[in-house]
């Protein structure tokens, strides 16, 4: 399964809404997935039990289901200059290297001018320090108020560049995959002893 993260916990987000169209592209590709969605984590309590072996309930179960997909679709605005707090939050409460290492990642932008251009280059460096395998067919959604109507996205060339990301991304994961190099292959080689 593929999973796909709404990196915002903004009641009314821009983000969901592209996290759910880019998985109707995936579903026209015929690829399953889930959006996860961060507004949807209580994230209520913030008393550092993402250290621990305690983390909230909330989070484990989400980290199971990133602990065994097939690749990770970020989808983040840009606040501030950078990623949403609340992302480097969630990704503070996983584990490596399973959650990340050689895990298949790809990565929407969305914001003002630059299309969450900054966001995506802070988080991709957060990624490859942490050994995941980054699609490099990024797609950035510039003007998103504007760009943005109702649930879908009013730029042809944008619809384009989506569609092709979401079928490359897939071959990028079964390319991995035939190899026995992404994350879920090396995990149970692990399990295995080899
Ligand atoms: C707290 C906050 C900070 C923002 N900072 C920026 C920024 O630095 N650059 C930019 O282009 N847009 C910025 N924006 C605009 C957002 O990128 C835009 O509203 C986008 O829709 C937010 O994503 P969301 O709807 O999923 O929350 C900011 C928005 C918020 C809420």
């Amino acid at each position: 399964m593929i999973q796909i993260i709404s990196s915002t916990n903004r009641p009314g987000a821009r983000s969901l809404e592209v996290a759910n169209i880019f998985q109707g592209y995936l579903n026209k590709c015929g690829e399953n997935s889930e959006i996860i969605d961060l507004q949807k984590i209580n994230f209520s309590i913030l008393d550092g039990s993402q250290y621990s072996e305690n983390q909230p309930e909330s989070i484990t179960n989400i980290k199971a289901k990133l602990n065994s997909a097939r690749g990770f679709v970020f989808v983040v605005p840009e606040y501030n200059g950078s990623m949403p707090g609340i992302l480097k939050y969630f990704i503070d409460h996983w584990s490596y290297p399973d959650t990340f290492e050689y895990r298949p990642t790809c990565y929407i932008g969305l914001g003002g001018r630059f299309g969450g251009l900054r966001p995506i280059e802070h988080l991709q460096g957060v990624m490859g320090y942490r050994n995941a395998f980054q699609f490099p067919e990024r797609v950035f959604i510039s003007n998103v108020w504007t760009t943005l109507k109702n649930g879908t996205i009013d730029d042809e060339n944008v619809c384009n560049l989506m569609l092709r990301q979401a079928e490359n991304f897939i071959r990028f994961i079964h390319a991995l995959e035939s190899q026995g190099l992404d994350a879920n292959s090396f995990i149970k080689s692990k399990i295995k002893g080899h």
